[in-house]
Order: structure tokens, then sequence, then C-alpha cells
């Protein structure tokens, strides 16, 4: 059993009386009223392997209580959405929760009070399966509480990809950012245009460690997710509560799609022909064209898209985020056609061609019920009205957009960018980036003091982002993702004072907890003590930026 101060994310409130507990055996039930299918499957399905216990479908209990030696799960319209009440008193526990992802989260809590062996695939034969008498009140303080997943730069095969939706989901985050797409590979099948993967999808080599770095791993490196692997990623998402949102990145990040559809890049300024899947990591070049050509074929990619990635799968579903970051603009410059096009459009300059570009895509969503998400540089030469933003250069991107009444996610690099380095000790691998230690993280605040009442309400919520130029396979993304993850987890969930007033020891002692919870999920996380040997990469060159990253 879990102590009730050891959850993570902390819960908005428990009360307790006394010590007595429920201890589960062969004939306690699991039933389930209403409304809350997908909590009970999944409570059924988890604690049936860890527990080795039947937990058969029982009777539902009186008004306001489990029945005897039951866990029930309802459904209440009182309680608002995405919260719940657990109450567990003598044999009885019930879980109601404001709607069925609100009865999912306490479904999610009620497994941590079992203890670290109920997050196990199997049952280990020793332990008693006791839950603390208690009642607790819990609801979530953001909406949006995601992980960015590139799988763009290292590929996550699917099995992967659904471990990190069930990571979060034992953490209640319910967006997965999916960055599909980038210079160094094309990862979504798309049948009208195959060569897209074909070509786009593998690299003959690939970069170790920063740009600067000598090394190459000569082994051709590549995959990508087939239209049914996506519907089972987005299915499975959906069975937890979470939204994926995919990300499509134009017009900069696109030299897979451009080696695989030479017409798509910039060919009056460089030989698109010759372009390949980029092999090494930094901000390139070679960006799309922006012509009208370019334009309906984006157009025929995010038809295949929004099928694959239907707008009722979850609250969030209906964005689709297209990038917009570091769109260098010295191709449109010298690029006689890109003049043109900005010529008979009348528009002023290049920023406002990526706008324009930006702004057909927003029209383009919005005539089909959907919703356009970029990242912060969608916001230079005017946002398209529609449009939400990923706040990652800092706060102000998130800042202009929510007093321009846009939707914002705040996911500022120097605090949420899990690439970046967690200690400043020589040990750490690859090193990127600031130190942003797990006390960085917990003390970070997604709404600025400088927004007004009605300006914050504008911020959707929060996300981590894992880009993966120095992540080369699963041990590496959860050693750069947790026990960060854990921390934002409840930046993003809990009622948490001001970043200065934060119980960061508390938080601490809690994670001794959650660590043997992210052991029995086997998690490469990196460990407080430091990385494990096997966890360094001596010799590998990153890119450690000294002192303390800019506040903006
Ligand atoms: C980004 O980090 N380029 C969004």
């Amino acid at each position: 059993m879990t102590s009730l101060t050891e959850l993570i994310p902390a819960p908005l409130s428990v009360s307790t009386w006394g010590e007595r507990v429920f201890v589960l055996d062969e004939d306690t039930t699991l039933t389930a009223g209403p409304g809350v299918g997908s909590a009970e499957r999944w409570l059924r399905t988890t604690l049936q392997a860890a527990t080795g216990l039947p937990l058969r479908e029982g009777e539902p209990g009186p008004s306001g209580r489990a029945a005897e030696n039951a866990i029930e799960l309802r459904h209440d319209h009182h309680l608002p959405p995405e919260a719940y009440r657990i109450t567990i008193r003598d044999d009885r526990a019930l879980i109601v929760g404001g709607d069925p992802a609100g009865a999912f989260a306490g479904a999610q809590t009620l497994r941590q009070l079992l203890g670290p062996d109920a997050f196990r695939r199997a049952r280990l034969g020793r332990a008693a399966w006791e839950l603390p008498e208690a009642e607790i009140q819990d609801r979530p303080r953001f909406r949006w509480r995601g992980l960015m997943l590139d799988v763009a730069r290292h590929f996550m095969p699917k099995e992967g990809v659904l471990r990190y939706l069930d990571l979060m989901a034992a953490h209640k985050l319910n967006v997965l950012h999916f960055h599909l797409t980038d210079d160094q590979g094309w990862r979504i099948e798309i049948q009208r245009y195959p060569k897209l993967t074909e070509i786009g999808s593998w690299r003959a080599r690939t970069k170790i460690g920063h740009r600067a770095s000598p090394l190459w791993d000569d082994r051709p490196y590549g995959g990508h997710y087939t239209r049914d692997d996506i519907r089972e990623i987005v299915a499975y998402a959906a069975e937890r509560h979470i939204s994926v949102v995919p990300e499509i990145d134009v017009p900069g990040h696109s030299q897979a799609a451009i080696a695989a559809y030479p017409e798509l890049g910039n060919s009056d300024v460089v030989d698109t022909a010759s372009l390949t899947v980029w092999d090494t990591w930094g901000i390139n070049p070679n960006v799309l064209a922006p012509t009208d050509n370019t334009l309906r074929f984006y157009e025929g990619v995010l038809e295949e898209v929004l099928e694959l990635f239907p707008a009722d799968a979850g609250p969030f579903s209906p964005f689709v985020h297209i990038g917009g970051d570091e769109c260098l603009k010295d191709q449109w410059r010298e690029s006689d056609a890109a003049q043109k096009q900005i010529g008979n459009l009348g528009l002023p300059d290049e920023d406002a061609l990526q706008s324009w570009f930006i702004g057909h895509f927003d029209k383009w969503l919005a005539a089909r019920g959907r919703r356009l998400i970029g990242w912060d540089e969608i916001l230079e030469g005017g946002l398209a009205p529609g449009a939400a933003v990923s706040s990652w250069r800092g706060y102000s991107g998130g800042v202009a957009a929510a007093r321009a009444g846009h939707d914002v996610v705040m996911c500022p690099q120097q605090y949420v960018y899990l690439d970046y380095r967690q200690d400043a000790g020589p040990d750490e691998p690859v090193p990127i980036g600031y130190v942003r230690t797990l006390e960085d993280v917990y003390r970070f605040e997604p709404v600025p003091s400088e927004l007004t009442g009605e300006e914050a309400a504008r911020v959707l919520g929060t996300q981590a982002n894992v880009w993966t130029e120095v992540m080369e396979d699963q041990g590496r993304v959860d050693y750069q993702t947790f026990p960060r993850l854990a921390a934002l987890s409840e930046v993003a969930w809990s009622d948490l004072p001001a970043p200065a007033d934060r119980d960061f020891a508390g938080f601490e002692r809690r994670m001794t907890a959650h660590y043997r919870r992210l052991d029995a999920l086997g998690v490469a996380y990196r460990p407080p003590t430091g990385p494990l040997p096997w966890q360094r990469r001596p010799g590998i060159l990153g890119r450690p930026i000294d002192g303390p990253p800019p506040h903006q």
C-alpha cells in the first residue's frame, strides 16, 4: 500500500479517518455504472494482471457507497469535467468521476494507492492488496497537460509510443503532441504520396551527438507508422483519455519531404533533386517553396491526416499542429518564384509570406471543423485568427498570443525542453543546453504573472517537449524524460503555490515512492544520484550552455 501523502501528481485534498485498510481478496468485485466504461476496462485489465485477483463484476452498491467488498466506478454530473472523488471506507471503494476522464483519473489514483507492485504486469505473489481508508477529492488545474514526442529525429517504434501513452496516463497527462515530420525523417504513411515514406522515412547515416561532433553512425536509419499503426495509436490514446495532436511541420523542417518530392523545394535556388533526408542536426535552410503547388500537396497530406486523426477522439483532437518554427527565409529571398509570389499576393516581405502560408492552412482546417496550432513563430507577420500557439521561445510569444485572444500552450524551452541536460556534472550523457533540474521543472509556472485573469484563461495548459537528436533509443528518451515528467505532471495537474513557495523537499520525498512505481513500469529514469554507468555516453560531444537561462 502507498501512503496517502505519496501520490503524484498531488491531489487537491485528502482526508482520512484512522488507520484502517480495505484488503482486496478473491471475492472483491469491480463494478461500473453507466458512462465510465473506459475507466472500468483499464482498471480491471490492469489490476487483474498485477494482483492476480479475479475482480469479478458485482452488483452496484447503495446511494453514496460501493457494495461490500467492492470497488465501484460511477459517474456524477455534479462534479466538473475530469474531476473525481474516491471514498474508501470499510471494505468499499467508490470512485466517482465528473465524466469518463475523471473516472479514469480516479482509477489511476487508486492504482497508486495499491503500491508499486500494482504497476507490474503480473503478480509477484507476495503482496497483500490494501487500500487506505480515506476520501480524496481531485481535479486538474489545466485542461491541456501534454508531452511532445519528436519521433522524426529518432523514430520511436509503435510499441514504444503505446508505452509512452501508458506512462502519460499514469501521470494524468492528456495530450500527445506527435512531432511526425522533420528534415531528418517523415514518419507517417500518406497513401497518395508514397515517396514520403519510401524515400523520406529513412536516411543513409546519422550524426552521433551534437552537429559539431565528428562521429557518424553509418547504418541506414529509419521507420514510419502505417495508417493502421496511426489508427491504433489514436484509439489506444482515446481509451486513456489522451488526445493525439499530429504535427506536420511546414514550411521549414521539411527536407525529408523535399527529398521525396523535389518540386516542393525552392528548385530555382537549390538543386532540390539532389537533396537527401538530412543526416545531421540544426536549422536547415531547405524550406518549402511558397507556391500554390505546395499548398495543394499539403492539403492532400492533411486530408489523410484528418481522416487518421478524427476530431472526436478527445477534447483536443480537433487540433492539427502545422509547426511553423525556424523557417529560414534565405531561399525565399533568393528565389524569383517566391519573390513573384510575394508580388502577386501584394505582400510586404517574406515574413508576410510565411503568414500567408500558415493563414491558408488555418482557413483550410477551420473550414473542416478543425483548429490550427503552431509554434510561436506563427505570430510573425500576423497570426491567423483561429490559431493557437505553442509558446516555446520563452513566455513572450504566449503572452502576445493570449493578449491577442489566442489560446496558448506554454512550453518555454528554458523550463520544459527535456533534451536539456539535468545536471551540471561531467557524466550527463551528451549534454545539451542549460541545466534544467527536476527542481527547475517543479518550479515552472505556466501562467506568466503579467497576464490579466481573462488573458490567463487563454493558457490552455502546458507540455514538456522531448526533442530526440541525441536520444537514439527508448532508454535515452526515458532518461531525459524521467523523472522530470513527473514534476511537469504536478505543475500541470495540481494546485501548486507560486514557484518560490513550492515544497520541493516534499515533492522529492514523494518521488521516493514514485521511483518504485517507475521501476515497476520499467522506466530508465535518471537516478537522483546521477547516471548509471551504462547511461553515460563518454566521448560523444554535446553542447552545454553555461549559466542560468534567460527568464523570457
Ligand atoms: C522548436 O523547438 N523548434 C519548436
